[in-house]
């Protein structure tokens, strides 16, 4: 109140959620949203069938593509979810285990607060706790560079219980492959990869086996016409993203024509225009078009009768990616063809049997490609999203170099060592470490749980484990033995599970913290209803 008048803060459509009602609703979404996903972890974790409103069907083991599909409302939901977007940006993998961790992290708040552990404390807690883990995890990481063993299994333990099971040894060695070939090493030793190399395509129809790595880019097109060349070497390519067709007008100006012959006459002035920039293209010395949209018959043949090779509608994606292979740059007015824009490689062709077009010998950094093979679209999409996890880790590890033992082994590590941490702590933080130190548990819990064992038992049995020093002890999911798994070969890179812990404990800090939600109109109902 001021002087009498109160002074209004909020919009009349605004409710408040406030105090412990707010705190509460955060955590039953970061519970759901972990719950959905937790029955997916490890080699045997199970799929989910996600069915969009449309009917289309998801059939797949990914945390970040389930969490997509599940289209969740709820505030709080949403930024859980952006947990697991950020790993799979940041990293490719593991963005199941941060969607656990952000759950486990959230039921240990929730116990804390319910014993009146200020929210403050549990934050900072769980800061150190992270400062501390993160320092553990480099402890214990092992330092292996251009080894491409480590590399083979590191891709192997991401690809695991996906459903690349069967011929993983080949997918494996295709992922290893692929990275190694495109990775740039620095002057300083270092490594540096950009995704955008690998690229990734999938044909329905043949078997799995049937996987290649080919060099250089794939297209799935091919040429417009038959007439044109089905090879052209020493290629010189330009790149378009504008249509080379009249029938739907391009541009928003009106034309007002009132005969057919004035129609006719207009036509006919476009198509000149057609002509003419196809002319321009052979001009500039062009063997090779790339068009975005559609291309008339007639600048069709006329491109053909200039032997020029060309394909139409080609996706965005795969212009720009080919353009920056081939180091040209898009077109997308005809006055900007210039001999800067112009892209070369050393050879383009269409597969046998397929329709495909490979483009070879790019000029700007090496282009591999995965094309993948399988029965139907649902199988093939889950398999790229697998092979492409392999592709991030392999990618990971090339660059840092650090391993850790997964299988749970990590995990136990860390929770005991920050344990041992939170001992030396003291007043009330000391309980959030130790809360922290617990969500560490979740992963050998559900790796146990996922497989059918017992999970208090196989937890005792790890701990005791480590506590006798044997740091690589973790659970074999397929006997329920607790054995070394780095002898078993269960290795991921560091930087996976750092990034895990990173971004689930800094979310984690920053929701706990909440204690008012003001939600608009449309948000009211999102954060009632998930
Ligand atoms: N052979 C194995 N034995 C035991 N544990 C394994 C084995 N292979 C992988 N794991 C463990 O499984 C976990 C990874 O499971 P999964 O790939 O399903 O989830 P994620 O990597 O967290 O998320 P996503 O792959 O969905 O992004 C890791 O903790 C890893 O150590
Ligand atoms: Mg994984």
């Amino acid at each position: 109140m001021l002087a009498g008048q109160p002074i209004i803060i909020l919009r009349d459509n605004v409710e408040r959620v406030g105090g412990s009602e707010a705190q509460k609703s955060n955590i039953m979404a970061a519970k759901a949203i972990a719950e959905a996903v937790r029955t997916t972890l490890g080699p045997r974790g199970m799929d989910k069938m996600l069915v969009a409103p449309g009917g289309d069907v998801v059939i797949t083991n990914d945390g970040v593509t389930i969490l997509h599909e599940m289209k969740v409302e709820h505030p709080t939901g949403k930024l859980i979810i952006e947990v697991a977007e950020t790993q799979d940006e940041e990293v490719g993998d593991g963005t199941t285990t941060a969607t656990i961790f952000m759950g486990a992290l959230m039921a240990e708040a929730e116990a804390m607060l319910e014993k009146k552990i200020h929210p403050t404390i549990i934050a900072n807690g769980y800061r150190l706790g992270m400062v501390k883990a993160l320092e553990i995890l480099e402890n214990e990481a092992i330092i292996a560079t251009e080894d491409r063993e480590m590399l083979r299994k590191v891709a192997l333990t991401s690809v695991t219980g996906k459903t690349i099971e069967d011929v993983k040894d080949k997918i494996v060695d295709i992922v290893v492959d692929a990275v190694t070939s495109v990775a740039r090493k620095g002057e300083d030793g270092s490594y540096e990869i950009d995704e955008d190399d690998v690229i990734i395509k999938t044909m329905v129809g043949d078997q799995m086996s049937d996987a290649e790595l080919l060099d250089g880019f794939l297209i799935d097109k091919t040429r417009v016409q038959y007439g044109m060349p089905k090879v052209v070497e020493n290629a010189r390519i330009a790149c378009l993203s504008l249509a080379l067709e009249t029938a739907k007008t391009q541009t928003k100006s009106k034309i007002k024509i009132t005969s057919a012959e004035q129609m006719e006459a207009f036509n006919e002035q476009e198509q000149e225009k057609l002509r003419e920039f196809a002319e321009n293209i052979k001009a500039h010395g062009v063997n090779a078009v790339f068009c975005q949209k559609g291309i008339a018959d007639s600048v069709q043949y006329h491109l053909m009768k200039n032997g020029i090779f060309a394909i139409q509608d080609v996706t965005e994606t795969d212009l720009k990616r080919l353009a920056r292979s081939v180091g040209a740059t898009i077109v997308n007015k005809p006055e900007d063809l210039s001999e800067d824009a112009i892209g070369e490689a050393g050879r383009i062709a269409e597969m046998k049997d397929i329709t495909i077009t490979q483009i070879t010998g790019c000029k700007n950094p090496r282009t591999v490609s995965i094309l993948l093979k399988g029965g139907s679209q649902i199988f093939v999409d889950e398999l790229e999203r697998g092979v492409y996890d392999g592709i991030r880790v392999v990618m990971d590890a090339l660059e840092d170099g650090k391993f850790v033992v997964g299988g749970a082994a990590i995990d136990t590590e860390l929770m005991m060592q920050l344990q041992a941490y939170a001992a030396t702590q003291e007043g009330r933080i000391q309980l959030a470490i130790e809360a922290f130190a617990r969500i560490f548990e979740s992963i050998p819990n559900t790796l146990a749980e996922n497989s059918g064992y017992d999970q208090i038992d196989k937890l005792v049995a790890l701990k005791a484990a480590h506590a006798a020093g044997n740091k690589h002890a973790g659970l074999n999911v397929y006997t329920g033995e607790i054995v070394d798994m780095y002898e078993a070969g269960v290795i991921e890179p560091m930087r996976v599970k750092k990034q895990a812990i990173l971004s689930s404990a800094e979310t984690a800090s920053l929701i706990i913290r909440v204690d008012d939600m003001m939600l608009s109109k449309n948000a009211q109902q999102m954060a009632r209803g998930m």
